[in-house]
């Protein structure tokens, strides 16, 4: 019997590569380059199944094929709001994510963001680099202390209880939540967390908050300038969930106007575009993407999208299904 053909957009670590090579008739990505939207195409026409990453829109236009043969779409990653969900459900095609596998790595570095915007990690490097250092003075780049603070997370699934663990018992942070779904009770009291009955309560009362909800449309622009204008003067903001999810235009302006402390942001509305208003600020700390970048968890993520693939090919239902 023929193994199914699989098509990957991009390059994986190369041992997952090898893996799934092993098992199926894999279609590699050698130059690494992102497909446009009518190579996606071929790819769900020709193969039977697709491996997109957060970096492809597989959107309705894309998904307006005719007879795919794709039935299956394995996403390399947990957030699939660059899929179509609708559309794929029109055509009968399942879609698997890869949950759980990239946690705390995702939690290391929310917290790695807070810490470099808090102490002004940053600015401290681009000084060095400048070779505009001149010594240590009393005076020199002063930032915030973390210890003690208040952190307020929105959303509470795997990660944002991951990040909350790090900063209660790391950093002695009183810990302030908000999610539609209520959390496990001994998880919330192990932690001695408040549930904040809405977002604006929480943005008002933290000094950090941490962005942990997913992407698309219910949360389009969540924070935006009137959200922000809650935030105290002090505080800072860190995303790591999704860009969209914050009004970027806005951010920017409570930033250089100093109506907030600092931002840290690891994603953005329309990678790998990063807006010039942000990019021109001292107090924003930016990284590429970079939430799930350990080996480790780039592995775990593939042999996760290998095992959906294995259980759908098999008549079973994938351990990470979506729809
Ligand atoms: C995800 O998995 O959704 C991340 O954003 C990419 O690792």
């Amino acid at each position: 019997m023929s193994k199914p053909r699989v098509v990957l957009t991009r390059r994986w670590p190369a041992e997952v590569e090898a893996e799934l090579a092993a098992r199926f008739e894999v279609v590699l990505n050698l130059t690494d380059t992102p497909l446009d939207a009518a190579q996606l195409q071929r790819a769900l026409l020709t193969a039977d199944a697709l491996c997109p990453t957060v970096t492809d829109r597989v959107d309705a236009s894309v998904l307006a094929v005719t007879a795919p043969r794709a039935r299956l779409i394995a996403n390399y990653g947990v957030g699939f709001n660059h899929i179509d969900l609708n559309a794929t459900k029109a055509l009968g095609m399942a879609v698997t994510n890869t949950p759980g596998v990239l946690t705390d790595a995702t939690a290391d570095l929310a917290l790695t963001l807070l810490l470099m915007t808090a102490r002004r990690a940053g600015e401290g490097e681009r000084e060095i680099r400048a070779g505009r250092w001149d010594g240590w003075r009393p005076t020199q780049l002063l930032g915030t202390e973390v210890t003690g603070k208040t952190l307020g997370l929105v959303g509470f699934g795997r990660i944002a209880q991951a990040v909350a663990q790090r900063a209660h018992f790391g950093f002695g942070m009183k810990i302030l939540f908000q999610t539609p779904r209520p959390p496990p009770g001994e998880l919330v009291a192990s932690l001695n967390a408040t549930a904040c009955a809405s977002v604006e309560q929480l943005l008002a009362e933290s000094d950090f908050v941490s962005l942990h909800c997913p992407g698309g449309a219910a949360t389009r622009h969540l924070i935006n300038a009137e959200r922000l204008a809650l935030m105290k003067p002090s505080a800072f903001l860190i995303n790591t969930a999704r860009g969209e999810v914050v009004d970027e235009a806005a951010l920017a302006v409570a930033l250089a106007e100093r109506r907030i402390a600092g931002a840290g942001l690891d994603v953005y509305a329309a990678e790998p575009e990063v807006p010039a208003a942000l990019r021109d600020l001292e107090n924003v700390v930016l990284l590429p993407h970079l939430g799930s970048a350990t080996t480790a968890t780039r592995i775990a993520m593939g042999r996760r999208v290998l095992a959906n693939l294995e259980a759908f090919f098999a008549g079973e239902t994938p351990p990470d299904r979506v729809i």
